[in-house]
């Protein structure tokens, strides 16, 4: 018998339940696949809490995990009994075993453990798509980066870093700044005390940051508006603090015709040519030691709910991984 996190309904953590489950065998483009170790991500919490949609109940939450294939189905091709593989965005991933669709899969080299996997997939292929497509970053460029000590943010700020950007994080405590500052952030705000917009006048000499990542949300989208530079686009991917409300684009002129995106990982890994260029740059970014990877929480998978507890009271820094 194997088990699954599952809900029955939408709420807090309560609702998480570890059931047995059954998991036939793999059908046409499919593999079964044993997995090892699930990544705990926001977007788990949106979708428990019903904010975002999962289809029918019960449904096994997860959308990121990496283990070994036990069983191939007809017509797949590339993937064998035994290869150590991994997939972001598949909703059902908090399991012990599961079956996949094989073209949704990444292939992992040596280097990477079923671990290290499961703690970037989904946030490092995020952290990817931000900084080459929605502002592709360019060496000098000052950016703001929201949760900098988070899953995605140390990934954000480490790679940008990289690029050449000036790096100013949002953290929520001092322990966080300290985070942020050893992962690439050369400035840090304390955005629950101080003022974001004004910090970012004074940091970069009046003049504004070139794009906002912001994956707060509610609590932040204007003051990342507000710390703008002209053209300056503005990248609003999460709602860790609540939906954005509503506003008229009109108010985007007198700010400096800013731009304004919101970007999904799921279209930009739609294809598998873009999901094969992400993974090829994330997983070439860890292998050259330009990434470091920070699992700084493990949870036995059984034991979900106080890992989304913990996430959601901001208790947790850099990934988190459930083990199976
Ligand atoms: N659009 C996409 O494609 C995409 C893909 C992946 C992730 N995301 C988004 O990226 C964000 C980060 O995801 P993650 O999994 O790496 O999580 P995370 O950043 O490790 O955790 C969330 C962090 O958000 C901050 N936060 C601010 N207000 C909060 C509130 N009211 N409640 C809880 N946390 C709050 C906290 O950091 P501080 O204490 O420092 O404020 C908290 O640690 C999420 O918003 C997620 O939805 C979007």
């Amino acid at each position: 018998m194997t088990h699954a996190i599952r809900i029955h309904q939408h709420g807090n953590a309560d609702v998480l339940r570890w059931e047995p489950i059954e998991v036939g065998e793999p059908g046409v483009g499919e593999v079964r696949l044993k997995q090892t170790a699930c990544g705990l991500n926001f977007i788990d919490v949106y979708q428990r809490d019903g904010l975002y949609p999962v289809g029918d109940l019960p449904a096994v939450l997860g959308m990121e995990a990496a283990g070994v294939i036990e069983a191939v189905g007809e017509g797949v091709v590339g993937l064998a009994v035994g290869d150590r593989v991994a997939y972001p965005m598949c909703l059902g991933a908090y399991a012990e075993v599961r079956l996949i669709a094989a073209d949704k899969l990444v292939t992992l080299p040596e280097s990477v453990s079923e671990q290290q996997a499961a703690a970037i997939m989904l946030k490092g292929l995020t952290a990817h798509y931000l900084l080459f497509r929605s502002y592709p970053v360019q060496p000098g460029d000052a950016i703001l980066v929201y949760a900098a000590a988070g899953g995605v943010g140390l990934l954000l700020s480490q790679w940008a870093k990289h690029l050449g950007a000036s790096v100013i994080g949002c953290v929520g405590s001092e322990e966080k700044a300290e985070l942020a500052r050893a992962n690439g952030c050369d400035e840090v705000i304390m955005y629950r005390s101080e003022n974001i917009p004004q910090r970012v006048r004074e940091l970069t000499d009046g003049e504004g940051v070139a794009a906002a990542y912001d994956s707060v949300g509610k609590a932040t989208f204007m003051d990342s508006l507000d710390s703008l530079r002209p053209f300056g686009v503005m990248v609003s991917y999460g709602n860790a603090s609540g939906p954005v409300e509503p506003f008229s684009p009109a108010i985007l002129a007198p700010k400096g015709s800013l731009y304004v995106t919101r970007p999904t990982l799921a279209t930009h890994i739609a294809t598998r040519e873009l999901l094969d260029e992400g993974a090829n740059r994330l997983l070439g970014a860890v292998t050259d030691g330009l990434l470091h990877i920070q699992i700084n929480q493990q949870y036995p998978l059984a034991e979900a709910a106080q890992a989304h507890r913990d996430l959601e009271a901001r208790k947790t820094t850099g990934s988190t991984v459930l083990t199976v």
